[in-house]
């Protein structure tokens, strides 16, 4: 078909008089041209960031891994929906068919368990919560009778089974454990209930639209709650829609759903927490956005989008406060240079899971970047009362600098006045309140600028200490999450130091790894860099977050190695590549990459990890380990 040009393949279908055949490979055909001119539209509208090394943007070859349906909404609803909204609906389908191919949106076969009911185990507790898995100051720390994994277990840890998360780009979930089931959230909207031991399939939520954050579970009192009106409570959210869910953990049918936030670029991306005490159970929702990207667009009016914590009672799904980060109402500040009026202040984006401190009745979040002028409450660590929603005290680690995503690439029109070359100082991962015995209680707070810090808070979230472990930039330094056992700190970088920037104590360390810190007085113990034992052509540094049980530090890398480390020593003393193809319980096979968010879960003898992810090394494959692999 290739070989004639269009004139003489109508001539030749004349000549044959194949009409069937003829419209069948006219329709090809057409399918042909739509697959040309999508691949036009790409270079011409996407390929200078899908191409190019633009902060964030995943390569061409990863969002192949999208199905055409997903593209298109992504394109029309989703994060690129400014990128795209000077192209026709017939162009975004184009541009959807040229990458998502004819890709079904889901890839995976149902695998139902055989002996569905009653499946729930109410005997097991739920141990494994939220974000900081076994406590609300989100230590990461998981103690020894819930993980039931010694030193010498480690070194035998072999993979039980794999899950293949549909959508095959990215595979960034955590699990909550519970009642017998693994309870995971994939990136198309989906959420499963899996048998913890085997991985088949007691239920699959299907009412989500985009990535799904990590879920939590509510507690129960006895064991006589086995019906549809008292069985235990999922909560999670779903990034696109910006609705929280509240869903049946024994059936999966939803029991409430709240749209948390109306900004058009809002989204979900942080675990919201799960608070339950004796005053009421509550969520506390984080707010973050993609209003940045839009900033490209010269005529975009940037921007208004503040970020938030939203309290919501968890029994009813109903408002109870929502806190903006950046109390001021954004207005009008000045006109960019092609006369479109630039709104501010605006951006910090809450992106982490608020940290409960129950002895101050407060909550602390770390907010993203300010994406306007004024530069207000950016790059800062946020204390919030948890009775009203008031803020208590406000640390910025960076004042009076703001970015977006205009900064530095092609039209910087819109790059806001108080940008002033630095990119990335968001406080991306939770903050972690250390209890100590003296009642010097510290929050440890980690910055992409590569900076970790000692905050009191006893005195509004005064700098105790500030330690430089990377030089830092946008999608650098510190990113998804740090660990504490006692008052070790683990943390990671994505990248390398070179000169301090600050002024701040220099370690004499100068590669991307993972380092312990004590945490009351930031003095540097130990690192443990990649370079050390890359066995790879490229090794890559952390942005995952990590977990911790007695004397064992685990980390999955951006390069897909996973590693146990030893928390007193930093020796490596377990390592397993998830970059490679896994068959698994539901059908076919799976691959894993790049390990980018979420960290392990560590229970019962068992290792959890989510691996794959859309920017660097697609993927997306949930794998289980256990002791030799039994
Ligand atoms: C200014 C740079 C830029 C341009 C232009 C751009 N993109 Fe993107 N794109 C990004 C970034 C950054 C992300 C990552 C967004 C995120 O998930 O935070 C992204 C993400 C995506 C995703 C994955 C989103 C998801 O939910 O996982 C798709 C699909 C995509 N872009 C398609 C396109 C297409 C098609 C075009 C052309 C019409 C385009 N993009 C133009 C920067 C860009």
């Amino acid at each position: 078909m290739k070989l004639f040009s269009d004139q003489s393949y109508w001539i030749g279908c004349l000549v044959l008089l194949i009409s069937n055949s003829c419209w069948a490979l006219s329709s090809d055909r057409q399918q042909l041209n739509k697959i040309h001119s999508g691949a036009q539209l790409f270079k011409n509208n996407c390929s200078h960031c899908h191409n190019d090394n633009y902060p964030k943007a995943p390569k061409k070859s990863a969002l192949q891994k999208i199905s055409q349906t997903t593209i298109y909404e992504i394109l029309t609803n989703g994060v690129m929906r400014k990128m795209a909204s000077h192209l026709s609906d017939e162009q975004r389908q184009q541009l959807a068919g040229y990458l998502g191919g004819n890709k079904s949106a889901t890839t995976i076969e149902k695998v139902q368990c055989e002996n569905n009911a009653p499946w729930f185990d109410y005997s097991q507790r739920p141990l494994i919560n939220g974000w900081g898995m076994t406590n609300t100051e989100n230590t990461r720390f998981i103690p020894d009778a819930i993980a039931g994994l010694s030193f010498a277990d480690v070194k035998r840890l072999k993979l039980k089974w794999a899950f293949s998360l549909p959508d095959g780009k990215a595979s960034r979930a955590q699990p909550v454990i519970a009642g017998g089931a693994i309870f995971i959230g994939g990136n198309d909207g989906a959420v499963y209930a899996l048998d913890a031991d085997s991985g088949c399939m007691h239920w699959r939520f299907d009412g989500g639209s985009s990535r799904i954050t990590t879920a939590s579970i509510s507690g129960w009192k006895g064991e006589r709650e086995r019906d549809e009106i008292n069985a235990p409570t999922l909560y999670f959210a779903d990034r696109d829609t910006v609705r929280m869910y509240a869903v049946n953990a024994v059936t999966g049918n939803v029991r409430w759903t709240y749209k948390v936030d109306k900004h058009p670029d809002a989204k979900l991306t942080g675990t919201p927490t799960l608070y339950q005490s004796a005053e009421g159970n509550y969520l506390y929702v984080p707010v973050s956005s993609t209003e940045s990207y839009n900033s490209v667009d010269p005529s975009f009016n940037c921007c208004t989008f503040r970020g938030a914590v939203v309290a919501i009672n968890a029994d009813n799904g109903e408002l109870v406060w929502k806190s903006y980060v950046i109390p001021t109402e954004p207005t009008e500040q000045y006109k960019n240079a092609n006369g479109v009026p630039q709104f501010g202040p605006s951006g910090a984006g809450v992106w982490s899971s608020p940290t409960i401190d129950k002895v101050r009745g407060r909550l602390y979040v770390g907010t993203g970047e300010n994406n306007s002028s004024p530069a207000e409450n950016g790059g800062s660590v946020v204390a919030i009362n948890l009775r009203d929603g008031s803020i208590a005290w406000v640390m910025q680690g960076v004042s009076g600098e703001a970015y977006n995503s205009s900064c530095g690439k092609g039209d910087e029109i819109n790059c806001p006045r108080s940008f002033k070359g630095r990119k990335g100082f968001d406080f991306a991962a939770s903050p972690i309140l250390i209890r100590s015995e003296n009642n010097k209680d510290i929050i440890v707070a980690g910055q992409k600028t590569g900076w970790v810090f000692g905050l009191d808070p006893d005195s509004n979230g005064k700098i105790v200490w500030r330690r430089s472990i990377s030089r830092g930039d946008i999608n650098k330094g510190v990113m998804f999450g740090m660990a504490v056992e006692g008052t070790t700190v683990f943390t990671t970088t994505r990248d390398g130091w070179s000169a301090p920037r600050d002024g701040s104590p220099y370690l004499g360390k100068e590669e991307l790894g993972i380092y312990a810190l004590n945490g009351l007085t930031g003095q540097f113990l130990w690192s443990a860099p990649v370079a050390r034992d890359c066995k790879k052509t490229i090794c890559l540094g952390y942005s995952a977050a990590l977990t911790a049980i007695p004397g064992i530090v685990f980390a999955a890398a951006n390069d897909g190695d996973f590693r146990a480390f030893e928390s007193a020593t930093g020796e490596v003393l377990w390592r397993f590549d998830t970059v490679k193809k896994f068959s698994t319980v539901n059908g076919g096979e799976s691959t894993g990459g790049g390990v980018y968010g979420p960290g392990p879960v560590i229970n019962n003898g068992m290792v959890y990890l989510s691996s794959g992810n859309q920017i660097g090394m697609p993927g997306n494959v949930f794998l289980v380990f256990s002791v030799n692999g039994r």
